[in-house]
């Protein structure tokens, strides 16, 4: 069966001294709650990863990278290979985040290399997908949703499939307070695991865990992980502070 991940994007947030604190807080309360229905992952800043994975060490907390570069190694000035992540302990990266995509130019056809340089190096990655308002409120979110799995990752065979995380995230719920009501998400998560079981095949396709994220926090997660589709958060804001994480890991 498919496992769920409660997730904490940091995003660009936290000193090293800061985010080291965090960590040490998170994992002393995973370890407090005992046991968790979801496997808690970290995504700090790149240059928090080598002394997150350190502190997390052995919890079981996984760890992950933000992105990761689309090329091996070479002249790419600032970028970050997916091999350097693999090599501190990393077990995923998050590819194509929607902040990606719209600030820093990262199209369908790069998020696609991206994903097997990920996969090349044993690294899982999450892979958003979302649309904008105007998408939505135009009613084709259906179709730009199939759209980014089409290209981002229709072209994996069914065997490097298996190790994709999805992340559904609606771009008008992030950061705005405006959360997806749990019958959206569970409606377009149902479409998101369909369009997998077209391509893969039914099996693959109920082994796919599908993230939500969104304003999602410790108020609302218990609704939207009761969704059957639903199998557990990317979560941005709340995730900054451990008590708040922590409460959504035990939303399940
Ligand atoms: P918020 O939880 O802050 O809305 O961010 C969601 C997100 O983008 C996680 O990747």
């Amino acid at each position: 069966m498919r496992k769920n991940i409660v997730a904490g994007n940091w995003k660009m947030n936290k000193t090293l001294q800061e985010g080291v604190q965090l960590a040490a807080e998170v994992r002393k309360q995973v370890e407090a709650s005992g046991a968790l229905k979801c496997e808690v992952v970290l995504a700090p800043p790149f240059i928090h990863l080598t002394e997150v994975c350190k502190v997390v060490a052995g919890s079981g907390i996984g760890v992950s990278a933000q992105n990761c570069a689309a090329e091996t190694s070479g002249a790419y000035t600032g970028e970050v290979s997916a091999a350097m992540i693999q090599s501190i302990g990393c077990a995923y990266t998050l590819i194509g985040h929607s902040e990606r995509r719209s600030y820093y130019g990262d199209t369908d056809q790069i998020l696609s290399k991206k994903v097997k340089m990920a996969l090349a190096n044993g690294l899982k990655p999450i892979f958003c997908i979302g649309e904008v308002l105007a998408e939505r409120e135009s009613g084709i979110h259906f179709e730009v949703v199939k759209s980014q799995l089409e290209k981002g990752l229709f072209d994996l065979t069914t065997e490097e499939f298996q190790n994709i995380v999805l992340a559904y995230e609606p771009v008008w719920a992030i950061g705005t307070g405006k959360t997806a009501s749990s019958a959206q998400a569970q409606e377009i998560h149902a479409f998101i695991r369909r369009t997998i079981e077209l391509k893969y095949g039914a099996q693959v396709a109920q082994n796919t865990t599908i993230l939500y994220g969104g304003s999602c926090n410790d108020a609302n997660a218990a609704e939207l992980f009761a969704c059957p589709d639903v199998d557990g958060g990317l979560i941005g804001g709340a995730s900054l502070v451990a008590e708040k994480f922590i409460k959504i890991a035990q939303a399940f």
